[in-house]
């Protein structure tokens, strides 16, 4: 018979009601959770969950509880020690809180906070002679890197696990893509657009034609020109001026639906950012990419889910772009997401 699987799941506060109700039905028994962070047991020893709201997972190794944060080095020794004696290193070091408050709220991001990189950095003089490969915590993984993983639940109770990494979010520490922009971002979406950039694996090279609907103020038109792209932005709100002045791009003040088919023309890659319903947002989209002069290769559409309540309408959503004939459709909550989530569609 196989060993049960733990599992510890980072997801955005709020989304964890939907992110059990991925996992009902595969047996998974739900235990300690707590807004953003959800563990279960699985008897049958099933792989860990996956799912659209599921940000991290990992193998659980167990946890601790101490205001001291030796006393927890040193319980997470003894439990490397007893559950772990025949792997004894790992690639990585991953050291993360888990969200404290919905993304945007009081203006949260997530991520790695100031005391989650000491209490990195303490751990990793720690048990780096012993149990790590790497020089420093916190670092990217490569695909097929074992990570070691401690999620701060809050500062003086951590839980730990272990993770193999693949994508992209399981690359990252906490699912949360590390990027340090040059230049103040105009937007948050900067952050929002580089990560769905990076998760959909798109080949957007420097030169190519972008088109963003919904593009005002510029954020992520910031992220797109500094890969070196040709952007149109369609936005009837006023773009930054730093954007609107830039060569490389043109902005098309008018609303997608609105606008002639002939405008997408020789456009590789569409992005959606618009606050608009998502019904209606899947409608515009439609009229443009089943166009037949659309030669979009990869649509990144973000729509707004309204409330958690309404994740069940992704089924409908998902149908409705499988009705374009993509060759792959693709759905997360981006950790950078508010209550949305990215498609990703390979046309
Ligand atoms: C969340 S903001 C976009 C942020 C932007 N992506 C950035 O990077 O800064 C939503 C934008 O959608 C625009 N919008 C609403 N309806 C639209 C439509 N039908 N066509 C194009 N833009 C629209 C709004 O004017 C607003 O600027």
């Amino acid at each position: 018979m196989s060993e049960p699987t733990f599992a510890m799941l980072c997801c955005a506060c709020g989304a964890e009601q939907v992110v059990k109700s991925e996992m009902a039905g595969a047996g998974w028994r739900l235990a300690f959770s707590r807004p953003g962070f959800v563990t279960a047991k699985n008897d049958a020893g099933a792989e860990l969950p996956v799912g659209v709201f599921i940000r991290s997972a990992a193998h659980s190794i167990g946890q601790s509880h101490d205001e001291d944060s030796a006393v927890q080095i040193s319980a997470l020794r003894r439990q490397l020690e007893e559950k772990n004696p025949s792997v004894l290193l790992f690639d990585q070091l991953h050291v993360w809180p888990k969200d404290r408050l919905p993304i945007g709220r009081f203006g949260f991001e997530p991520g790695i906070d100031e005391v989650s990189r000491a209490v990195a950095a303490e751990i990793h003089e720690a048990i780096k002679t012993q149990w790590l490969r790497c020089d420093l915590p916190n670092r990217i993984a490569q695909p097929g890197d074992r990570v070691l993983d401690v999620v701060l639940v809050d500062p003086s109770h951590w839980f730990f696990g272990t993770h193999l990494a693949h994508d992209w979010p399981s690359r990252w520490p906490g699912g949360v893509q590390p990027i340090e922009p040059r230049y103040e971002p105009i937007s948050r979406a900067y952050y929002k657009a580089a990560e769905a950039i990076a998760w959909s694996g798109f080949d957007m090279q420097a030169g190519d034609l972008v088109v963003e609907i919904g593009s005002a103020p510029g954020g992520a038109c910031g992220r797109l020109l500094e890969l070196g792209m040709q952007v149109i932005g369609i936005d009837p709100a006023d773009m930054d001026p730093r954007i609107a002045a830039h060569p490389r791009f043109r902005h098309i003040r008018a609303r997608a639906g609105d606008l002639p088919r002939k405008e997408y023309q020789g456009a590789k890659w569409l992005l959606v950012d618009s606050n608009v319903k998502p019904d209606k947002t899947l409608f515009s989209i439609q009229n443009i990419v089943t166009h037949r002069v659309s030669e979009f290769r990869g649509l990144l559409i973000t729509l707004k889910i309204g409330d958690y309540k309404s994740a069940g309408l992704m089924d409908r959503w998902t149908q409705t772009i499988e009705s374009w004939k993509p060759q792959q459709v693709r759905v997360r909550q981006l950790a950078r997401n508010k209550c949305e989530v990215c498609y990703a569609v390979t046309m």
